[in-house]
């Protein structure tokens, strides 16, 4: 089958992208209001961007009445946010987060989401987090006709579990159990490929 972009639905691009561009990796974003509210929510339109500057890419939507999801209220008003690499233990509380709630409601106290303060200077993380990035607001691109905006965010300081490392000098992580996402659904990695 050959398709045209012209076309198509938005909804129909996101159906083949999100099943073919795959496994997502998920974002879970912590971020803090001006009125110190807590905030977290999935995103797997999410991306490593460049190692230096140290970036990634979250591409953030709507809510449904048109106003910016919490999350990019939160990191244009604060500017900081924590990046928790959702592990398969956390696949209830990461996905409950993504519920659309009132802003002046936080996901952590509504799903009843235990936090820990890891980096005084960054937003507080679910409990049991193994891979938390420290990340600051930098830009977002003007993506022409989208409603969709996506947003650069520069990686500052960043925690990784001591369990996870095999080699700490040569900074060598073990396999950590993430999430991965493709289309809807949730998976997790599977076998290690060897080129014979
Ligand atoms: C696994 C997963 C991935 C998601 N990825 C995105 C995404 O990349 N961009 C987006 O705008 N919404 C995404 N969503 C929906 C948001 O998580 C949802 O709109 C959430 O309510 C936003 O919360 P906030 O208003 O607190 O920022 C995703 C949802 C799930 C469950």
């Amino acid at each position: 089958m050959q398709l045209n972009v012209k076309n198509l639905e938005s909804t129909d691009i996101y159906k083949i992208v999100s099943n073919t561009v795959t496994p997502r990796p998920i974002a879970w974003v912590s971020t803090i209001s001006k009125e110190k509210i807590l905030n977290l929510a999935p995103f797997s339109y999410f991306t490593p961007l460049s190692s230096n500057p140290a970036t990634f890419l979250i591409s953030v939507g709507h809510k449904p009445n048109g106003l910016p999801k919490d999350t990019l209220k939160n990191l244009r008003e604060t500017k900081k946010c924590s990046i928790v690499i959702a592990t398969t233990e956390q696949l209830k509380d990461m996905h409950n987060s993504s519920s659309p709630l009132e802003f002046n409601q936080s996901e952590f106290e509504e799903f009843n989401i235990k936090t820990t303060l890891i980096n005084s200077n960054y937003p507080e993380v679910p409990t049991d987090s193994k891979v938390v990035f420290f990340c600051e607001y930098l830009q977002e691109i003007n993506l022409k006709n989208s409603k969709t905006i996506p947003v650069i965010v520069e990686l500052k300081e960043m925690f990784i579990d001591d369990e996870l490392f095999t080699n700490k000098e040569n900074l060598k992580i073990e396999f950590i159990n993430q999430i991965a996402r493709v289309g809807a659904k949730y998976f997790k990695l599977g076998e290690e490929l060897e080129i014979v």
